[in-house]
């Protein structure tokens, strides 16, 4: 349905979109015009409507965006009418956590297996997904379609683990370690680094206080 290239700005704006018009199709709202959204999401109206043109323009004049429509519409754009298979390589505290989450199966995620060097963490479930052995690794990727792998390993050992990865055949890794992965260009890295985000928030808070120290 896209005949034209969306910018990345835009792409990164739509789980939010997203988020919202979930709350407020749980609320059985069916109808909400970008000014009411503008106001629910402290963007201006125009930029929401900027956004959505890019996807044809859901919107009607005078009648405001359908919001089951647009919920829908942004899922397929952001691939959530399909299903991921996810493995999580490191069975530590955040791999964990990430298994712990069943909001992500939600969205279509589906945790397939779990992997781990640690001896004392094999054969125990997470929420019904195994931890296996690393050296399982290839075997269990050969025989199950594996779309992501998650990186919660220490760094040092996460460009290995990484690149083994690539070469069976993952084209996606979400990588939570915090070091560069250099991979083949056809296998996309997204890193998440919690720190990062808390960094911002110290240098705002930095700004703040320089502000408030000069008034
Ligand atoms: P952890 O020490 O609890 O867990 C790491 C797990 O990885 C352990 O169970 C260990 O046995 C396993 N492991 C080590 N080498 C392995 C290998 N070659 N193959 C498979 N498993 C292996 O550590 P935690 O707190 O869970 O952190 C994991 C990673 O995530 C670290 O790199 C940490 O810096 C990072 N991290 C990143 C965050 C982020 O915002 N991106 C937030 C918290 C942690």
């Amino acid at each position: 349905m896209q005949d034209k290239e969306i910018s990345l700005a835009v792409i990164q704006r739509l789980p939010r979109y997203y988020r919202y018009l979930g709350e407020l199709l749980e609320n059985d709202v069916v109808r909400i015009s970008s000014k009411e959204l503008s106001e629910r999401m402290k963007v201006t109206a125009s930029q929401i409507r900027q956004d959505l043109n890019n996807f044809g323009g859901f919107g009607q004049q005078g009648y405001g965006y359908n919001v089951e429509y647009l919920y829908t519409e942004i899922g397929k754009i952001l691939g959530l009418d399909k299903c991921y298979n996810v493995i999580i390589i490191g069975a530590g505290n955040l791999g964990q956590a990430l298994a712990n989450y069943t909001d992500f199966e939600r969205r279509g995620f589906i945790i397939k297996g779990i992997f781990d060097v640690n001896p004392r963490l094999e054969g125990i479930s997470i929420r019904g997904t195994e931890i296996h052995m690393i050296d399982e690794l290839e075997e269990f990727v050969k025989n199950n379609t594996i779309h992501i792998a998650a990186l919660t390993i220490p760094k040092l050992k996460a460009p290995a683990i990484a690149k083994e990865l690539a070469k069976l055949g993952i084209k996606a890794i979400w990588n939570f370690a915090p070091i560069d992965l250099n991979l083949p260009k056809d296998v996309m890295v997204e890193n998440v680094h919690l720190a990062e985000s808390l960094m911002r928030l110290s240098y705002n808070l930095k700004a703040l206080e320089e502000s408030n120290t000069e008034e």
